[in-house]
């Protein structure tokens, strides 16, 4: 009992607790400082809530209502999710200035910084698809053959073959998809706007839309555009095809009718 209570009481054991002190208090700060900025991201979200918030009650309530949940002059924004804001937004369609058969697009009335509050606000209302990171939308390293086969099977029909648009019925159309930014394609997949159906990634993978998005960029990017010359509006084999009948074997006709005429004539005379 002795010599224990005469080791406790070594020279060296002030040391010793100081260093058990100094390890405890790192200790305690690692586990706890993530979980101060964690805090920190969550106030610059509430905060942006609030500012959504308020330029929401200012531009879009009198249409969409109060709390979002839709009045005669507009849809529920309940569970629309980021996406959709950003997307209807960032392209001019909201908010929209009168009834008509199809929000037009224009140009953009609300900063990035704002869409961003607005979308903040509108996800607060409702879990919904949330705006794409870079990662997703960027075109880089994706199938640009698979994605043109994609597009002509699920977006052709409506946009064209290249993309170029097309009217749809009562006054709606589908826009040109030129040079409409890799974000907004991502986001009118998944929110599906107005007369276009949604393809969420249950029904089209995230992989798939790159694909999309790719070959989107490809046929509209200038160093392939209509490399043969005129482009025949890009309507696809049909239109082209008879262009090719009418125009190559008209030609092919009138000389061989020359042709004949001239042999005739040489011989008479
Ligand atoms: C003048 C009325 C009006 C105003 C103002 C307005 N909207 Fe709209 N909004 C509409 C209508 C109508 C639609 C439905 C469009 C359609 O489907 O033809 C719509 C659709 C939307 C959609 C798509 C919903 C979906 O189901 O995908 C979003 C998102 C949206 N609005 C956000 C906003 C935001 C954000 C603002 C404010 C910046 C705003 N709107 C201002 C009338 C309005
Ligand atoms: C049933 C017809 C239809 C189909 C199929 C369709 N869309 Fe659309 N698309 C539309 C209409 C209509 C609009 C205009 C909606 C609006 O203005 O809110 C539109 C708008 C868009 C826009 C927004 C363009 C802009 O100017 O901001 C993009 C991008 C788009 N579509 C891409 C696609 C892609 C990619 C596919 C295939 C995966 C597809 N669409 C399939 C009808 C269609």
């Amino acid at each position: 009992m002795k010599k224990l209570s005469a080791r406790r009481r070594h020279p060296l054991a002030a040391v010793v607790v100081l260093l058990f002190a100094l390890a405890v208090t790192g200790g305690l700060y690692a586990a706890f400082a993530p979980a101060d900025t964690a805090k920190a991201d969550d106030t610059a979200q509430s905060l942006a809530i609030e500012e959504g918030k308020k330029l929401y009650s200012v531009g879009c309530a009198s249409c969409h209502g109060t709390g979002g949940q839709g009045t005669s002059d507009g849809p529920s924004l309940v569970g629309v999710g980021a996406a959709a804001v950003d997307f209807q937004v960032a392209t001019g369609r909201m908010p929209l200035q009168q009834q008509g058969a199809q929000a037009p697009r224009k140009k953009a009335i609300y900063t990035q910084a704002e869409i961003d509050q607005l979308a903040a606000y509108i996800a607060s209302l409702g879990a919904g698809p949330s705006v794409p990171t870079k990662n997703q939308y960027s075109p880089d390293g994706a199938d640009i053959a698979k994605g043109g086969e994609l597009f002509r099977t699920n977006c052709a029909q409506c946009h064209n073959f290249t993309g170029k648009g097309g009217a749809l019925s009562n006054g709606k159309y589908a826009p040109s998809l030129e040079g409409v930014d890799p974000k907004h394609i991502y986001e009118a997949m998944q929110t599906g706007p107005q007369n276009m159906p949604s393809f969420p990634d249950t029904t089209m993978s995230e992989k798939n839309k790159k694909d999309i998005i790719a070959y989107l960029d490809t046929v509209n990017s200038d160093k392939t555009k209509s490399p043969g010359g005129l482009e025949l509006g890009g309507l696809g084999p049909v239109s082209e095809g008879l262009f090719a009948w009418i125009f190559g074997l008209g030609a092919l006709i009138a000389v061989a009718i020359w042709v004949a005429a001239h042999t005739a004539k040489a011989k008479k005379s």
